[in-house]
This record gives structure tokens, C-alpha cells and sequence, in this order.
């Protein structure tokens, strides 16, 4: 484990098995579909969580990335989350499945909902790793949760605590001292 980790909350094991069960949720949703989805990682977090989801789908797919940012390296949202680097497809009259790794104040997924929408899709459908619902600011939720989690500083799994520890290929709690030190 980790140095800097209190303890492991997920597993390498636990995490593939709710990636699998996702997959096969969007699967049941969008395997007769005309035209393949446009899956859209929502960047830097959902990298991880992005590229072993669609890997286990059967439904044809097409990816895009948009990179926001909110956090910087603050552990409290500054509420505006700021678009990084856009789409390079257009989005009207497409199904989209927005792939999240966590819904916290829940600022980015309205951002994103409100663009995406703006934007003319057909049909809008956000999949999560983890939802925080304790510290939700805007009434919103993803279609899809892996985990519902407590308020705890975790990190791995494309979860960075100023842009360190994503490529952990675990979920663990990080220690209040390293977060805390500043
Ligand atoms: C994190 C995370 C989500 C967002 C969730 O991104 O990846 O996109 O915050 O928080 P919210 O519900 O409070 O908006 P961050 O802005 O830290 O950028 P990152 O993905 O590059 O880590």
C-alpha cells in the first residue's frame, strides 16, 4: 500500500467487478441502438475508470474527452468548474454516456449537463465511479453509481490529491496529515 494511504477502500478485485456490472448495464441500454453512443471521459480523473469500462462493453462505442477542472489543488470546489480542452466531436442528435469518477458538490456534472444539452444531444446519460452524496451542493445525480461513498479524502483509481497518486491501481484513503500539512 501506499505511503501516504490510511487504509485501502477498494480493491484492484472489487473495482473491476463493478466496472463489469456497468458495463453491462450500459450494454442492456444501448446494445440495439441504431448508431454507437458517444462516450465522453470527463478528464483527469475518469481516465482510469474510462478505458476499463468501455473495454468491457460489447456495444459498438465511440470516445471523446473533455478536460474540466474544479479543484486545482484545493480540496473544496470553487463552484465554477472550468473547461480545460473541449470536445473535438459535435454532439447534436447523439446519444451521450458522460463517464464520471465522482460526483462530490455535483458543480461539474450540472456544467456538463447544461453544455452537453445546449449543445442539442438526443438523449444524456452519466455513469459515475463514485457518488458523495454528503457533499452535495446542486440537486443532481448520475443514472449510473459504482460506489456511494462517505465523506473521506480517497484517492487512486484516477483520483489525484494535487494531481498525485491517479495511476494507484487501488481506491485508499489518504492520510488527513498529507492533506492537511499545507
Ligand atoms: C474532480 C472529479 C470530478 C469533479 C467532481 O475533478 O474528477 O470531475 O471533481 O467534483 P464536483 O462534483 O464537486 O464538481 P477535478 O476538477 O478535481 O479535476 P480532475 O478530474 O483533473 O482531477
Amino acid at each position: 500500500m501506499n505511503k501516504d494511504l490510511e487504509s485501502i477502500v477498494l480493491t484492484k478485485e472489487q473495482i473491476k467487478e463493478k466496472v463489469t456490472a456497468a458495463a453491462k448495464w450500459l450494454d442492456g441500454k444501448y446494445g440495439s441502438c441504431e448508431n454507437p453512443p458517444l462516450f465522453i471521459s470527463v478528464l483527469k480523473g475518469s481516465v482510469m475508470f474510462f478505458c476499463d469500462l468501455v473495454r468491457e462493453m460489447q456495444t459498438p462505442v465511440q470516445i471523446d474527452f473533455m478536460t474540466v477542472s474544479s479543484y486545482g489543488s484545493n480540496s473544496e470546489s470553487s463552484g465554477m468548474p472550468k473547461i480545460v480542452m473541449d470536445l473535438a466531436a459535435p454532439v447534436k442528435d447523439r446519444d451521450v454516456v458522460l463517464v464520471e469518477d465522482i460526483v462530490d458538490s455535483g458543480y461539474t456534472l450540472q456544467r456538463m449537463r447544461d453544455l452537453i444539452s445546449g449543445r442539442g444531444a438526443k438523449s444524456f446519460t452519466v455513469v459515475a465511479l463514485f457518488d458523495k452524496p454528503a457533499r452535495r451542493k446542486v440537486d443532481i445525480k448520475a443514472d449510473y453509481n459504482c460506489f456511494e461513498i462517505e465523506d473521506e479524502f480517497i484517492v487512486g483509481y484516477g483520483l489525484d490529491y494535487a494531481q498525485q497518486y491517479r495511476n494507484l491501481p487501488y481506491v485508499g484513503i489518504l492520510k488527513r496529515e498529507i492533506y492537511e500539512k499545507k
